[in-house]
């Protein structure tokens, strides 16, 4: 029940969505929780209600996009914990979709800045923690859209496949270290990033899933909470897609399932 007792996570984009979700997932499994946002009250709100479970956090604004930000946030982490042994990049925008005749410069490197560069700089700092302590366990949150590049969003997509790269080449330095490495791809998932899509299209979205729903943020949690135990110290560079089957499916299969079901 409580089996990261004692144990200190750092969650970005804790403010909302799957991050709200995972810190409380974490928090209710023991750890201490760092609930990072750049929307301070967000992540002063999310704190607040894990504490008020009796469980604990401290609320930190947090740009992961900057780097200066990032090392004085986990200076400031080991001066209070000493120690770092679980993060969450979790981090994230959707951006404006545009074509790519059409995308503007700022809107693909604000795209980099956060998902790409703010992952790297909190898994760098995070690491250097965690190499002392011989102990980690790092997620970074990639997406159905590192499977396949979805159009109009190609910043997004380009990102979210770096941040699978970044999360191989790190399993592969930080294992000798007991730091397990890995990534997520949820597919559609509800939450503010989500709201848009979700507005026009839940129910043709919710038909092709086999599972037939659009995932909840907390179906995000329960992996993430997997892969963070002690124990699953086997576990690293992996890439897991959670999406209720979503991308599975192909208009044959749907052919067939029609075909073949009374
Ligand atoms: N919701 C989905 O369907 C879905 C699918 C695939 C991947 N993801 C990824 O999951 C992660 C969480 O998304 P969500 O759906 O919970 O969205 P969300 O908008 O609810 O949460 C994202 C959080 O990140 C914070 N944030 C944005 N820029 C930041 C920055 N520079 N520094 C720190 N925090 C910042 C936001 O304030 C917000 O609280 C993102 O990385 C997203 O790309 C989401």
């Amino acid at each position: 029940m409580h089996a990261l007792r004692g144990q200190i996570a750092v969650v970005t984009g804790g403010g909302s969505g799957i991050g709200r979700a995972i810190a409380h997932r974490l928090s209710s499994q023991g750890a201490h929780v760092w609930v990072t946002d750049i929307q301070e009250e967000n992540a002063s709100r999310v704190a607040t209600e894990i504490r008020q479970k009796d469980e604990q956090a401290t609320a930190y604004r947090l740009d992961v996009s900057d780097a200066t930000a990032v090392k004085r946030f986990f200076e400031n982490v080991e001066e209070e914990c000493g120690r770092v042994d679980i993060l969450i990049n979790n981090a994230g925008i959707a951006g404006n979709p545009a074509l790519l005749v059409h995308m503007r410069d700022e809107e693909w490197m604000q795209m980099f800045n956060i998902h790409v560069h703010g992952s790297f700089y909190c898994l760098r700092e995070a690491a250097k923690l965690m190499m002392k302590n011989q102990y980690g366990r790092v997620i970074n949150m990639s997406s159905l859209a590192a499977e396949t590049s979805l159009a109009g969003f190609a910043h997004y997509g380009a990102a979210k496949y770096a941040i699978v790269g970044l999360t191989e080449a790190a399993a592969k330095e930080l294992a000798s270290y007991q730091i397990t490495v890995n990534a997520i791809k949820p597919g559609v998932i509800r939450s503010a990033l989500t709201q848009g899509i979700l507005s026009m299209a839940e129910e043709r979205l919710s038909q092709a899933t086999p599972v037939k729903r659009i995932g909840d943020p907390e179906d995000i949690a329960k992996v993430v909470s997997m892969f963070v135990q002690p124990d699953a110290d086997f576990v690293t560079g992996s890439t897991v897609v959670v999406d209720g089957g979503f991308s599975l499916m192909n208009d044959m299969d749907r052919v067939m399932l029609e075909a073949l079901r009374e």
